[in-house]
């Protein structure tokens, strides 16, 4: 079974990624991550995130074990990350990684669920599930700055929603792989839930799209 899930940046996909991996039991891949890994060699290299060739050299050679790089998730990380994947070259070559992951998930387990911006149109587009996870860009970024405060980063509001403004513009309006839902993909708009409404309202889409799976039963995201 492979569950995509799509969406802008502070959605909630990822946490709901990572509860819907844990209860059916399947892999997960945070797409983000590799986009993410990748930016941060180019950094540390002192390297041009616009320069497509320095970006195709380094993708070509990243690996999943890159994915543990301590900082991935610093925001300079990410708009960085947001600026190289924009180039067609360096998706091409991340799209064996991911797609490797979705048909041969690591551990033997039964399936995998990838979050990302593309997983719906253009990894899995024979995802057995597809959602496209998004939410008001006031709640994102009010989401986004109690993350940051949470983790002890220093954050200033506006400056929050102008970033991700920009990134949620970037990402939409590239020409290859822009974020946007798979025609087939259910909306769910996570601006008034909580993680847990989330959690089972996919959990209830889950269930009515694979008949056969363990959605079908009680389950609880922890
Ligand atoms: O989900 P995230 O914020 O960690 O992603 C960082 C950037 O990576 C995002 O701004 C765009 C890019 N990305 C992408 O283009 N395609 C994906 N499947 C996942 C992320």
């Amino acid at each position: 079974m492979i569950i995509a899930l799509d969406g802008p940046s502070a959605s909630g996909k990822g946490t709901l990624a990572r509860h819907l991996a844990k209860a059916l039991n399947l892999a997960y891949l945070d797409t983000g991550m590799i986009y993410r890994a990748l930016a941060a060699r180019l950094l540390e290299a002192g390297s041009d995130p616009a320069d497509s060739e320095a970006a195709r050299r380094a993708a070509r050679v990243l690996t999943v074990a890159d994915l543990e790089r301590p900082g991935l998730r610093r925001e300079e990380v990410g708009q960085t990350a947001s600026v190289v994947a924009a180039i067609p070259e360096v998706r091409a070559a991340l799209l064996e990684l991911q797609r490797q992951f979705a048909m041969r998930p690591p551990d033997g387990t039964a399936g995998a669920v990838l979050d990302g911006r593309d997983i719906g149109t253009v990894v899995c587009p024979q995802a057995d599930v597809k959602l496209f996870v998004t939410a008001s860009a006031e709640a994102r970024a009010a989401r986004r700055h109690k993350e940051l405060l949470d983790r002890g980063e220093p954050s200033i509001y506006a400056r929050v929603v102008q970033e991700m403004e920009a990134r949620d513009a970037r990402d939409s309006a590239r020409e290859v792989a822009p974020l946007k839902p798979a025609p087939n993909a259910l909306i769910l708009d996570t601006s008034e839930m909580d993680e847990e409404a989330v959690f089972a309202a996919a959990m209830r889409i889950v269930a009515a799209r694979t008949p056969s799976s363990p959605a079908q039963g009680p389950q609880s995201p922890d």
